[in-house]
């Protein structure tokens, strides 16, 4: 593996084949006070856990699933380590002449179709970035066909995972450094650049029920501001959202 990264794998690695959840084991790991930049990567995850309380199912041999802990000085600046993932996600994706796009809060897409998805969870002064990567699998349960996608699937060739892998965590680097050292408002700009939602034509499922409107953007504390049907300007925190055009309006 082409390993670039100064900070991210030189804290810890811990690969095992089976795993609960990566996340999980990161969590523990973190609780034990893991060194910065840890790594935690599995084949087969067996609980491996979506937002929203969703599960993600992956394909041993086939796809990525890894979780990597930073130390943050900061820790109302969690949150915004889903965009840093997001984004280095977009940028190793591009670098490899995929089309890639990011769908708000942390979805990464490709011919408008998921092919990545972060869950990121905050544990003392540690983040948990959890990613979830299709690389090269080529098929999807039928429920899930017309919305997933893969890396593979997407361009018609294979993928080494060790080098996917070596980039994006490469790239997730960067993008902390971007978080970390230039602030917010730069890491959402960049985020910006490549996000499909904005001024995209969606549906929100909320815990204040479903309704349709325009993303306006992404806010500076990563909010979506969305103007519904009736012109009223909301703004969406967390929950679900769909764009119309992408993937059949899916999710
Ligand atoms: C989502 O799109 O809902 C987020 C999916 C995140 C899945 C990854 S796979 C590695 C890590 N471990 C988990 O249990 N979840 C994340």
């Amino acid at each position: 593996m082409l390993l670039k990264t100064k900070r991210i794998v030189r804290g810890g690695f811990c690969y095992e084949q089976e795993m609960d959840s990566t996340n999980a084991r990161a969590k523990k790991l973190a609780e034990n006070g893991t060194g910065d930049g840890t790594v935690v990567l599995c084949e087969v995850q067996t609980a491996g856990r979506g937002r929203l309380s969703r599960i993600w199912l992956a394909k041993p041999g086939e796809d990525l699933t890894f979780s990597v802990v930073l130390r943050i000085s900061d820790t109302a600046m969690a949150p915004y380590y889903s965009f840093c993932a997001a984004l280095a996600l977009q940028w190793s994706l591009e670098k490899m002449k995929l089309p890639v796009r990011l769908k708000w809060p942390n979805d990464v897409l490709l011919d408008g179709k998921k092919t990545a998805g972060i869950l990121c969870e905050l544990v003392g002064d540690r983040v948990i970035i959890g990613i979830g990567l299709n690389v090269n699998r080529t098929e999807f349960p039928e429920e899930l066909a017309e919305k997933a996608t893969s890396m593979r699937l997407c361009a018609g060739q294979e993928y080494s995972r060790e080098n996917v892998l070596a980039d994006v965590l490469y790239q997730l680097e960067k993008a902390a450094d971007v978080l970390e050292t230039e602030g917010t408002d730069e890491l959402l700009r960049l985020y910006r650049l490549h996000c499909a939602t904005i001024g995209a034509e969606i549906m929100v499922s909320g815990l204040d029920g479903e309704y349709a409107g325009v993303a306006l953007d992404v806010l500076r504390d990563g909010a979506l501001s969305v103007k519904k049907e009736n012109g009223e300007i909301c703004t969406v925190y967390a929950g679900d959202v769909s764009v119309r055009g992408l993937a059949g309006y899916g999710r």
